[in-house]
């Protein structure tokens, strides 16, 4: 059987949580696309673990597969391998040959092209890990993969033929003179290197007949869906986005298995009870703003906003994992989750950090947008045209603060009210179930009403 988590939003749902939480009965979480860009965090015994490339899973003793469909930066790989083995664990973890390879050079052009991208406020506000850059070798074929660092003189060939070209990039197009980030022999030495561990550890497979083989014998596989729907590269809102398909269909080029087995099992979208965003791009409901992130913001906003802003961000703990950023923060948005739930087919909806909105003054939801006069219940395929969407707000009745730790060990009725009026509106809007509500960090913060692999 498998399960397919969705971040339903802009990433940082609190996808890592679930994942913990219904990959208890998993043998092996997967991921499908994105690379180290995809900060997590998973609380277990007690111990926080912050990983931004291996799947959460492996913390709990699952196997962690990096699919094909997943950009590969060894040094995060093995710096994350190490650092759980120095903390007494064993991650097992295997890599797809057909993964692509982040290079140094990739960090150094995604910091490049977002430097003069910004010049022209146009910076889109990367991680920084030279997450396009590397799809962007891989379309154009000329990327290097997994497979071909444990190859010597297929990865020497290819260093020789793609380098210069990334070299007379950054020097003749940019003007932006590079170091030992574009010298092949440094690259060839140590990514060879690389390419020895990952073959003597047994690391290296090939996803597809993985998968398939794990299947066959009756196992579980999650998916885990990186980033979130509004900055997938086809369906997110383009430019803003990550070069990756975090929607489920991207489960299946990503892991080798087909959209059948993908679409066989549960896809379960992770809603976070109201909306953040890092980087830049339209957010409609945004309160107040982040300056350098919010197109436009200097700090000027209404008082009330963003002392409201202040409150949820630091409630919710809205830094990023990856680069520590404030992030922009907003009322909840119903475009965007019909959007989502169209897109990926939900079967179930996990809503996390209904502790974080308890005690609110007040509290709005983005039930619909108005654009020319008209108003609509879905995002606009263009960012202008989203840019242009005034939020059409409904107000619901806030609830109050609750012992989180009783709520928990008694299940939904025992939730405020107001936040089961909350929860019972989004999943009727959208017409899929509530399986799980996430009222706190842990694993055991978290009410089950449908396990999806029970
Ligand atoms: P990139 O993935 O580093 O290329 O960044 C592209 C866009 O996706 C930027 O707006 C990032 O802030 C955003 N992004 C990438 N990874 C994450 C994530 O894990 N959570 C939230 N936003 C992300």
């Amino acid at each position: 059987m498998t399960v397919t988590i969705v971040g339903a939003q802009l990433g940082d749902e609190g996808k890592g949580g679930i994942v913990d939480l219904f990959g208890e009965p998993a043998d092996v979480v997967a991921r499908y696309q994105g690379g180290d860009n995809a900060g997590h965090t998973v609380v277990h015994e007690g111990t926080e673990y912050k990983l931004s490339l291996i799947p959460s899973g492996v913390v709990r003793g699952k196997i962690g597969v990096l699919g094909n469909g997943c950009v590969v930066n060894p040094r995060t790989l093995f710096d994350e391998l190490d650092a759980l083995g120095e903390r007494g664990l064993e991650p097992d973890v295997r890599v797809a040959r057909r993964a692509h390879i982040i290079f140094p050079y990739h960090r150094v052009l995604d910091g490049i092209e977002e430097d003069v991208k910004s010049e022209s406020d146009q910076e889109v506000g990367t991680t920084g890990r030279g997450i396009g850059p590397t799809y962007e070798d891989k379309m154009g074929r000329r990327g290097i993969r997994a497979g071909d660092l444990a190859n010597p003189e297929a990865l020497r060939e290819q260093l020789e033929y793609t380098v210069p070209q990334k070299r007379a990039l950054a020097e003749q197009v940019y003007g932006v003179s590079v170091g030992e980030e574009f010298d092949i022999d440094a690259l060839y030495e140590e990514y060879r290197e690389y390419g020895e561990r990952l073959e003597s550890e047994g690391m290296l497979v090939e996803a597809g007949n993985f998968l398939a083989a794990r299947l066959d014998a009756g196992e579980n596989i999650v998916f885990e869906g990186a980033q979130g729907t509004m900055i997938d590269i086809d369906h997110g809102n383009y430019p803003y986005v990550t070069s990756s398909n975090p929607t489920a269909g991207g489960a299946a080029p990503g892991t080798g298995l087909s959209p059948r087995v993908v679409g066989d099992g549960d896809v379960v979208g992770i809603v976070k009870a109201y909306l953040s965003r890092v980087g830049s791009g339209p957010m409609p409901t945004e309160l107040a703003g982040v300056e350098g992130d919010t197109p436009g913001y200097e700090g000027d906003a209404d008082p009330d906003d963003e002392e409201l802003a202040e409150y949820i961000r630091d409630a919710g703990g809205e830094y990023g994992t990856v680069t520590g950023r404030p992030r922009r923060v907003g009322w909840l948005d119903m475009p965007i989750l019909r959007h989502a739930t169209r897109a990926s087919g939900f079967t179930g909806l996990a809503v996390n950090h209904i502790d974080t909105l308890a005690g609110l003054d007040e509290l709005f939801v983005g039930h619909a947008y108005e654009v020319d006069g008209e108003e609509r219940l879905t995002v606009p395929a263009t960012t202008e045209r989203w840019a242009n969407c005034e939020p059409v707000f409904k107000e619901f009745d806030p609830w109050p603060e609750a012992d989180w730790n009783a709520v928990a060990s008694e299940g939904y009725e025992a939730l405020p009210e107001n936040a089961r009026t909350y929860l019972e509106y989004i999943s009727d809007e959208l017409g899929v179930p509530i399986y799980a509500v996430g009222i706190g960090p842990g694993r055991d913060e978290s009410i089950v009403l449908e396990h999806p692999f029970e």
